[in-house]
């Protein structure tokens, strides 16, 4: 892709993220809930125990919120937040104040970090946002320490695009679900009670001025069935790079919307939505 466009992506991305960032913890409820949050906290756990000497140095590589750089705090570890929205990174200044390093991406290569320096870099939804995704690893690559360990979590994995697959079953009976709530007030159950809803006609302005707002509005690149993140082709790189895959973790992402019953019924029947990895880069 021309470096030109890649430039445009992340220009959109930035303005997108200009008005989003305020929301972003609101409209991100498969997130920001109390389910995920232990499962990304006992993974990062799990990859800082990995780490062979201490306290160890981590990037967060698409910092947001600092829903991650939060985490490894806690863990005790000395964090970078990066990111390309400037929204993003004053925000992270104030909650954390001079507890981490902020720097500002240029959202197509790591340029102004150093080699070999961090212990960890962590890339928690953030892949599918990056113009080049599978490039950005050459360059993870090279800021990571020998012995340094990257961290990918949250994407989805094949069997979220299966047209037949369990991800489809499990959001059809979570709509079922909603239509059977008892109760007067239910507009999945009675349609004319979303013409009572003022949200549905801002919405329906928003989108008749900017068609792509509903999938759009944070400037995502590859969520689309024709164009999404490939795990192959990032194992492909990886190896390529000389890196060793050390775990590949599937998982059905719990979104607060969902009843807990109905995603734990198929969670135990191994369904499974999402994929966290992290691999090495060799010691010598
Ligand atoms: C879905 S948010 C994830 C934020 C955070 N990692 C979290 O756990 O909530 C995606 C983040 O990637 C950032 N981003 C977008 N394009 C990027 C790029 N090309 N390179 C690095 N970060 C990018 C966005 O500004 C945003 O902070």
């Amino acid at each position: 892709m021309p470096r030109q466009t890649q430039l445009e992506q992340v220009a959109n991305s930035i303005r997108r993220y200009a008005r989003a960032h305020r929301r972003y913890e609101r409209r991100h409820p498969e997130i920001f809930n109390p389910i995920e949050q232990e499962r990304l906290r006992g993974e990062l756990a799990e990859v800082v125990g990995k780490v062979a000497a201490g306290p160890p140095r981590a990037l967060d590589l698409g910092v947001g919120s600092g829903n991650v750089t939060a985490q490894l705090l806690r863990l005790g570890v000395r964090v970078t937040a990066a990111d390309v929205s400037p929204h993003f990174l004053s925000l992270v200044r104030r909650r954390f104040g001079t507890g981490v390093d902020t720097v500002r991406l240029n959202g197509i290569d790591l340029v102004g970090l150093p080699d070999a320096t961090y212990d960890i870099v962590a890339a928690y939804s953030v892949l599918h946002h990056i113009p080049d995704y599978i490039g950005i690893l050459d360059e993870i690559e090279r800021v990571l320490r020998p012995g340094g360990l990257v961290y990918l979590d949250h994407e989805v994995n094949d069997e979220f695009w299966r047209k037949d697959g369990c991800v489809v079953e499990l959001r059809r009976a979570v709509a079922k679900r909603k239509v059977e709530a008892p109760g007067p007030w239910n507009p999945e159950r009675w349609r004319w009670q979303r013409f009572l809803i003022p949200s549905k006609y801002a919405m329906a302005i928003r989108l008749k001025f900017d068609p792509e707002y509903f999938f759009g509005s944070e400037g995502d690149i590859h969520t689309w069935e024709h164009d999404h993140v490939e795990w192959s082709k990032v194992e492909e790189r990886l190896h390529g790079l000389g890196l060793d895959v050390e775990t590949i973790r599937d998982y059905l992402h719990f979104s607060a919307e969902y009843p807990e019953d109905l995603w734990q019924e198929y969670r135990d029947r191994g369904c499974t939505d999402m994929r966290t990895l992290v691999a090495r880069r060799p010691a010598h």
